[in-house]
Protein backbone atom coordinates (compact mmCIF):
# COMPACT_ATOMS: atom_id res chain seq x y z
CA UNK A 1 0.00 0.00 0.00
CA UNK A 2 0.92 3.37 -0.92
CA UNK A 3 1.50 5.86 2.67
CA UNK A 4 2.40 9.59 2.84
CA UNK A 5 6.06 10.69 3.17
CA UNK A 6 4.64 12.77 6.14
CA UNK A 7 6.02 10.14 8.80
CA UNK A 8 8.93 8.79 6.71
CA UNK A 9 10.37 12.56 6.40
CA UNK A 10 9.38 13.58 10.26
CA UNK A 11 11.42 10.45 10.88
CA UNK A 12 14.30 11.19 8.51
CA UNK A 13 14.56 14.92 10.17
CA UNK A 14 14.91 13.36 13.80
CA UNK A 15 17.02 11.03 12.68
CA UNK A 16 19.37 13.46 10.69
CA UNK A 17 19.33 11.10 7.32
CA UNK A 18 17.85 11.75 4.01
CA UNK A 19 15.25 9.60 2.18
CA UNK A 20 15.86 9.38 -1.51
CA UNK A 21 13.35 10.82 -3.86
CA UNK A 22 13.67 8.66 -7.23
CA UNK A 23 12.12 9.56 -10.52
CA UNK A 24 10.25 6.85 -12.55
CA UNK A 25 9.80 6.69 -16.56
CA UNK A 26 8.66 3.37 -17.08
CA UNK A 27 7.88 -0.08 -15.54
CA UNK A 28 11.97 -0.96 -15.72
CA UNK A 29 12.56 2.67 -13.43
CA UNK A 30 9.89 1.63 -11.23
CA UNK A 31 10.83 -2.17 -10.76
CA UNK A 32 14.46 -0.99 -9.95
CA UNK A 33 14.09 1.44 -7.26
CA UNK A 34 11.79 -0.81 -5.93
CA UNK A 35 13.86 -3.72 -5.20
CA UNK A 36 16.36 -1.96 -4.33
CA UNK A 37 14.78 0.29 -1.31
CA UNK A 38 13.52 -3.52 -0.62
CA UNK A 39 16.75 -4.99 -0.15
CA UNK A 40 18.46 -2.04 1.77
CA UNK A 41 15.41 -2.26 3.57
CA UNK A 42 14.94 1.90 3.30
CA UNK A 43 11.71 4.19 2.41
CA UNK A 44 11.57 5.31 -0.67
CA UNK A 45 9.63 8.03 -2.52
CA UNK A 46 9.01 7.72 -6.33
CA UNK A 47 8.99 10.86 -7.95
CA UNK A 48 7.17 11.36 -11.32
CA UNK A 49 7.22 14.48 -13.19
CA UNK A 50 3.85 15.90 -15.66
CA UNK A 51 5.98 15.32 -18.75
CA UNK A 52 6.85 11.25 -17.02
CA UNK A 53 3.22 11.01 -16.09
CA UNK A 54 1.90 12.17 -19.44
CA UNK A 55 4.73 9.46 -21.05
CA UNK A 56 3.26 6.75 -19.17
CA UNK A 57 -0.49 7.41 -20.27
CA UNK A 58 -1.44 9.44 -17.61
CA UNK A 59 -1.68 9.35 -13.87
CA UNK A 60 -3.86 6.60 -13.63
CA UNK A 61 -1.86 4.11 -15.57
CA UNK A 62 1.20 4.91 -12.68
CA UNK A 63 -0.89 4.32 -9.70
CA UNK A 64 -1.81 1.01 -11.18
CA UNK A 65 1.72 -0.29 -12.24
CA UNK A 66 2.60 0.90 -8.80
CA UNK A 67 0.35 -0.38 -6.71
CA UNK A 68 0.28 -3.35 -8.56
CA UNK A 69 4.39 -3.64 -8.33
CA UNK A 70 4.19 -3.34 -4.76
CA UNK A 71 1.71 -5.88 -4.24
CA UNK A 72 3.83 -8.55 -6.60
CA UNK A 73 7.13 -7.82 -5.70
CA UNK A 74 6.27 -8.39 -2.20
CA UNK A 75 7.62 -4.99 -1.29
CA UNK A 76 7.14 -4.23 2.41
CA UNK A 77 9.11 -0.79 2.82
CA UNK A 78 7.23 2.42 3.06
CA UNK A 79 6.77 4.07 -0.89
CA UNK A 80 5.98 7.30 -1.41
CA UNK A 81 4.19 8.10 -5.05
CA UNK A 82 4.65 11.60 -5.45
CA UNK A 83 3.97 13.70 -8.13
CA UNK A 84 7.33 16.10 -8.94
CA UNK A 85 7.14 19.40 -10.09
CA UNK A 86 3.16 19.79 -9.96
CA UNK A 87 1.03 22.11 -11.31
CA UNK A 88 -1.75 23.45 -9.72
CA UNK A 89 -4.24 21.19 -11.90
CA UNK A 90 -1.52 18.02 -11.76
CA UNK A 91 -2.21 18.46 -7.95
CA UNK A 92 -5.85 18.04 -8.20
CA UNK A 93 -5.59 15.42 -11.20
CA UNK A 94 -2.77 13.20 -9.19
CA UNK A 95 -5.21 13.48 -5.72
CA UNK A 96 -8.12 11.76 -7.73
CA UNK A 97 -6.01 9.33 -9.18
CA UNK A 98 -4.20 7.91 -6.02
CA UNK A 99 -1.10 9.62 -5.43
CA UNK A 100 -0.12 9.74 -1.91
CA UNK A 101 2.11 12.44 -2.26
CA UNK A 102 2.01 15.88 -4.27
CA UNK A 103 4.13 18.88 -4.93
CA UNK A 104 2.97 22.02 -5.62
CA UNK A 105 5.66 24.19 -7.05
CA UNK A 106 3.81 27.33 -7.26
CA UNK A 107 7.86 29.27 -7.17
CA UNK A 108 6.62 30.92 -10.36
CA UNK A 109 3.41 32.47 -8.95
CA UNK A 110 3.95 35.88 -7.08
CA UNK A 111 4.37 34.71 -3.43
CA UNK A 112 0.82 35.72 -2.54
CA UNK A 113 -0.73 33.55 -5.22
CA UNK A 114 1.38 30.85 -4.29
CA UNK A 115 0.34 31.48 -0.25
CA UNK A 116 -3.27 31.32 -1.29
CA UNK A 117 -2.91 28.04 -3.71
CA UNK A 118 -0.83 26.07 -2.03
CA UNK A 119 -3.65 26.54 1.53
CA UNK A 120 -6.08 25.44 -0.79
CA UNK A 121 -3.57 22.40 -1.37
CA UNK A 122 -2.74 21.91 2.36
CA UNK A 123 -6.48 21.37 3.44
CA UNK A 124 -7.24 18.90 0.70
CA UNK A 125 -4.08 17.34 1.10
CA UNK A 126 -4.60 17.19 5.12
CA UNK A 127 -8.10 15.90 4.38
CA UNK A 128 -7.08 12.92 2.11
CA UNK A 129 -4.42 12.09 4.04
CA UNK A 130 -1.26 13.03 1.54
CA UNK A 131 1.96 14.68 2.18
CA UNK A 132 2.25 18.03 0.19
CA UNK A 133 5.84 19.70 -0.88
CA UNK A 134 5.76 23.48 -1.49
CA UNK A 135 8.58 25.50 -3.09
CA UNK A 136 10.06 28.42 -2.49
CA UNK A 137 12.73 30.04 -4.65
CA UNK A 138 13.25 27.84 -7.91
CA UNK A 139 15.46 25.20 -8.53
CA UNK A 140 18.22 26.57 -11.19
CA UNK A 141 18.43 23.99 -14.68
CA UNK A 142 16.06 22.79 -16.98
CA UNK A 143 13.27 19.97 -16.43
CA UNK A 144 10.26 19.02 -18.74
CA UNK A 145 10.17 22.06 -19.75
CA UNK A 146 10.22 24.22 -16.59
CA UNK A 147 13.32 26.48 -16.21
CA UNK A 148 14.39 27.73 -13.32
CA UNK A 149 16.97 30.67 -12.69
CA UNK A 150 18.45 28.73 -9.78
CA UNK A 151 17.10 31.37 -7.58
CA UNK A 152 18.58 31.13 -3.53
CA UNK A 153 15.39 31.04 -1.55
CA UNK A 154 14.14 34.11 1.16
CA UNK A 155 14.16 32.85 4.75
CA UNK A 156 11.43 34.81 5.59
CA UNK A 157 9.27 33.64 2.63
CA UNK A 158 10.04 29.80 3.37
CA UNK A 159 8.99 30.39 6.87
CA UNK A 160 5.49 32.00 5.63
CA UNK A 161 4.87 28.54 3.38
CA UNK A 162 6.10 26.67 6.14
CA UNK A 163 3.78 28.16 8.30
CA UNK A 164 0.72 26.92 5.99
CA UNK A 165 1.19 23.47 7.19
CA UNK A 166 2.51 21.73 4.07
CA UNK A 167 4.35 18.23 4.68
CA UNK A 168 8.42 19.25 3.29
CA UNK A 169 9.32 22.67 1.91
CA UNK A 170 11.89 22.37 -0.99
CA UNK A 171 14.15 25.86 -0.87
CA UNK A 172 16.58 27.05 -3.58
CA UNK A 173 19.83 27.08 -2.17
CA UNK A 174 21.83 27.36 -5.63
CA UNK A 175 20.80 23.94 -6.57
CA UNK A 176 20.56 22.82 -10.48
CA UNK A 177 18.89 20.31 -12.56
CA UNK A 178 21.03 18.28 -14.45
CA UNK A 179 24.70 17.74 -14.77
CA UNK A 180 25.94 20.74 -12.82
CA UNK A 181 28.19 23.12 -14.89
CA UNK A 182 31.79 23.44 -14.50
CA UNK A 183 31.45 27.11 -12.82
CA UNK A 184 28.56 25.67 -10.52
CA UNK A 185 29.52 27.94 -6.85
CA UNK A 186 27.99 25.05 -5.13
CA UNK A 187 25.39 24.69 -2.53
CA UNK A 188 24.46 28.04 -0.60
CA UNK A 189 25.21 26.96 2.65
CA UNK A 190 24.52 30.07 4.17
CA UNK A 191 21.35 30.30 2.81
CA UNK A 192 20.26 26.30 3.67
CA UNK A 193 21.24 27.24 7.73
CA UNK A 194 19.03 30.29 7.74
CA UNK A 195 15.64 28.42 6.23
CA UNK A 196 16.72 26.13 8.43
CA UNK A 197 16.63 28.24 11.92
CA UNK A 198 13.44 29.91 10.51
CA UNK A 199 11.59 26.53 9.66
CA UNK A 200 12.77 24.13 12.67
CA UNK A 201 11.11 20.94 12.76
CA UNK A 202 9.65 21.08 8.87
CA UNK A 203 11.99 18.42 6.73
CA UNK A 204 13.86 20.72 3.60
CA UNK A 205 13.53 19.49 0.05
CA UNK A 206 16.82 19.69 -2.16
CA UNK A 207 15.77 19.14 -6.03
CA UNK A 208 18.98 18.52 -8.32
CA UNK A 209 20.82 15.44 -6.45
CA UNK A 210 22.52 14.69 -9.31
CA UNK A 211 26.16 15.43 -9.40
CA UNK A 212 26.33 17.47 -6.01
CA UNK A 213 29.41 16.05 -4.24
CA UNK A 214 29.13 13.65 -1.49
CA UNK A 215 30.12 15.90 1.30
CA UNK A 216 27.68 19.13 0.21
CA UNK A 217 25.45 15.93 0.36
CA UNK A 218 26.29 14.82 4.24
CA UNK A 219 26.81 18.74 5.11
CA UNK A 220 22.92 19.76 3.56
CA UNK A 221 21.84 16.71 5.72
CA UNK A 222 22.89 18.00 8.64
CA UNK A 223 21.46 21.22 7.79
CA UNK A 224 18.32 19.80 7.76
CA UNK A 225 17.54 18.40 4.12
CA UNK A 226 15.63 14.92 4.82
CA UNK A 227 15.04 14.70 1.01
CA UNK A 228 16.74 14.65 -1.85
CA UNK A 229 15.86 14.31 -5.48
CA UNK A 230 17.51 12.10 -8.00
CA UNK A 231 16.77 11.95 -11.57
CA UNK A 232 19.51 12.56 -14.57
CA UNK A 233 21.83 10.06 -12.53
CA UNK A 234 19.98 7.21 -12.86
CA UNK A 235 19.22 8.30 -16.77
CA UNK A 236 23.04 8.45 -17.70
CA UNK A 237 23.38 5.13 -15.85
CA UNK A 238 20.84 3.62 -17.82
CA UNK A 239 21.51 5.21 -21.04
CA UNK A 240 25.80 4.67 -20.42
CA UNK A 241 24.77 0.70 -19.65
CA UNK A 242 22.85 0.42 -22.60
CA UNK A 243 25.43 2.04 -25.32
CA UNK A 244 27.70 -0.43 -23.68
CA UNK A 245 25.70 -2.74 -24.19
CA UNK A 246 24.90 -2.24 -28.19
CA UNK A 247 28.19 -1.33 -28.77
CA UNK A 248 29.70 -4.43 -27.84
CA UNK A 249 27.14 -6.24 -30.31
CA UNK A 250 25.43 -8.08 -27.94
CA UNK A 251 21.97 -7.22 -29.02
CA UNK A 252 23.15 -9.03 -32.36
CA UNK A 253 23.82 -12.25 -30.28
CA UNK A 254 21.49 -15.12 -30.13
CA UNK A 255 18.43 -12.97 -28.67
CA UNK A 256 20.05 -10.30 -27.13
CA UNK A 257 17.40 -8.16 -28.72
CA UNK A 258 14.60 -9.32 -26.12
CA UNK A 259 13.97 -6.31 -24.42
CA UNK A 260 13.99 -8.40 -21.47
CA UNK A 261 17.44 -8.87 -22.16
CA UNK A 262 17.95 -5.25 -24.01
CA UNK A 263 16.99 -3.26 -21.27
CA UNK A 264 18.64 -5.78 -18.40
CA UNK A 265 21.81 -3.73 -17.97
CA UNK A 266 20.38 -0.72 -17.79
CA UNK A 267 17.87 -1.63 -15.15
CA UNK A 268 21.22 -3.09 -13.19
CA UNK A 269 22.83 0.03 -13.69
CA UNK A 270 19.60 2.05 -12.08
CA UNK A 271 19.70 -0.37 -8.87
CA UNK A 272 23.35 0.32 -8.70
CA UNK A 273 23.13 3.84 -8.91
CA UNK A 274 20.06 3.91 -6.55
CA UNK A 275 21.68 1.36 -3.75
CA UNK A 276 24.40 4.34 -3.63
CA UNK A 277 22.66 7.04 -3.04
CA UNK A 278 20.42 4.75 -0.81
CA UNK A 279 23.95 4.66 1.37
CA UNK A 280 24.89 7.95 0.87
CA UNK A 281 22.03 9.42 2.70
CA UNK A 282 21.60 7.24 5.42
CA UNK A 283 18.36 5.76 5.05
CA UNK A 284 19.17 1.70 4.73
CA UNK A 285 17.92 -0.30 7.38
CA UNK A 286 14.97 2.78 8.28
CA UNK A 287 12.48 1.14 6.79
P1 LIG B 1 18.33 15.78 -11.08
O1 LIG B 1 17.74 15.38 -12.37
O2 LIG B 1 19.34 16.85 -11.21
O3 LIG B 1 18.82 14.63 -10.30
O4 LIG B 1 17.14 16.46 -10.23
C1 LIG B 1 16.02 15.71 -9.88
C2 LIG B 1 14.98 16.53 -9.23
O5 LIG B 1 15.26 17.46 -8.50
C3 LIG B 1 13.59 16.17 -9.46
O6 LIG B 1 12.73 17.10 -8.92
Amino acid sequence: MLVSAKEMLQKAKAGHYAVGQFNINNLEWTKAILLTAQELNSPVILGVSEGAGKYMCGYTTVVGMVNGMIKELGITVPVALHLDHGSYEGCYKCIEAGFSSVMFDGSHYPIDENVAKTSELVKLCNEKGLSLEAEVGSIGGEEDGVIGGGEVADPDECKMIADLGVTMLAAGIGNIHGKYPANWGGLRFDALEAISNKTGDMPLVLHGGTGIPEDMIKKAISLGVSKINVNTECQLAFAAATREYVEAGKDLQGKGFDPRKLLAPGSEAIKATVREKITLFGSANKA
